[in-house]
């Protein structure tokens, strides 16, 4: 479709983060039943990319503690993708034992912020990223690679697009099949969102890369219309907005999905995903965290719903 001279696709792939980026930053701790849950009804609304749950240190990440519980008690059907996140091979074992479809590793393009979220240098992440690749290539699972803060570190300020494209070049070369851009504190705009992607399309291709936006000042969705006008067809969003980064304080949750699929819908670009549904899903994690839904587009459903 065209607007404008911009080109629309007709589909754009949206990996729900919510159980997972979402989740692990709620103190309230969320039972593995409700976790389960949360994901059959995110898959029931057609989320087809689903990322789970991370097998992280319990004692880094809590919340995140019953991972296998999770991973077990998952509903599956053909098309429907599980990921999860891996920061070492130990993880990765766990993980594939507990019969994940994807793994997702997971590196910063700060030091600062790689050393309070992982405990080690950025050098040092790819090192323990390489073992995990191989591990998984043997395996038969795709990785994901994340790439955090790749607009501003919560300790370090805003970063170079230029120090983004070798660390993300690594993560391919090691076999990760794409990279998901984090902006891990949402201080993004369309400008910097622009200003990176054009350092990075030249050598990398587009279907090589996905959008994380974080949505703290507001503006992760003009960062995907601009990554979109850019040929960036993968987004990651949290359903209610949930979310945020345990090491990065002060920085909320992802994208809300009701709203990227809000605006996906009035582009007339495919997700797959009922709206209503996943509004639905929503709800049902709100209520259990007992506070409204952080997406505007859940928020003025709802208030429809009580008008009529
Ligand atoms: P460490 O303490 O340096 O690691 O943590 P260690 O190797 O010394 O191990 C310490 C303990 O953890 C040991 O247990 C290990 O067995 C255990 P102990 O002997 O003390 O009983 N351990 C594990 N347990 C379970 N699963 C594992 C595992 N590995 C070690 N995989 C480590 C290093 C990486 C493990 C730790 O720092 C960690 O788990 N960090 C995770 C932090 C995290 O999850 N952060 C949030 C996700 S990143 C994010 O949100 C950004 C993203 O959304 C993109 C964006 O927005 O930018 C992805
Ligand atoms: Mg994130």
């Amino acid at each position: 479709m065209t607007c404008g001279s911009t080109d629309w696709p007709g589909s754009v792939l949206i990996t729900e983060v919510g159980p997972r980026d979402g989740l692990q930053n709620e103190q309230t701790v969320v039972p593995a039943a409700i976790k389960i849950e949360l994901i059959r009804r995110l898959a029931a609304a057609g989320c087809a990319s689903i990322e789970a749950t991370s097998f992280v240190s319990p004692k880094w990440v809590p919340q995140l503690a019953d991972a296998a519980e999770v991973m077990r008690g998952l509903p599956r059907r053909a098309g429907l993708r599980y990921t999860a996140l891996t920061p070492n091979l130990k993880g990765f074992e766990a993980a594939l034992a507990a019969g994940v479809d994807e793994v997702a590793v997971f590196v910063a393009a700060s030091e600062s912020f790689s050393q309070k979220n992982i405990n080690c240098s950025i050098a040092e992440s790819l090192d323990r990223a390489e073992p995990l690749i191989a591990a998984a290539q043997v395996a038969g699972v795709p990785v994901r690679g994340y790439l955090s803060c790749v607009i501003a570190c919560p300790y370090e300020g805003a970063i170079a697009p230029e120090k983004i494209r070798p660390i993300a070049e690594m993560l391919l070369a090691m076999g990760c099949y794409e990279i998901s851009l984090g902006d891990t504190i949402g201080a993004g705009t369309a400008g910097t969102v622009q200003a990176l992607l054009e350092v990075l399309l030249p050598g990398i291709s587009a279907d090589r890369l996905a959008g994380h936006f974080h949505d703290t000042y507001g503006q992760a969705l003009a960062n995907v219309l601009a990554a979109l006008r850019l040929g960036i067809r993968h987004f990651d969003s949290s359903v209610g907005g949930l979310g945020g980064c345990p090491y990065a304080r002060g920085a909320t949750g992802n994208l809300a999905t009701e709203d990227l699929v809000y605006l996906l819908n009035g582009l007339k670009i495919e997700t797959g995903i009922d709206l209503d549904r996943l509004a639905a899903a929503g709800q049902f994690i709100a209520d259990f965290l007992g506070r409204p839904s952080h997406s505007r587009v859940a928020r003025a459903l709802a208030a429809k719903q009580e008008v009529a």
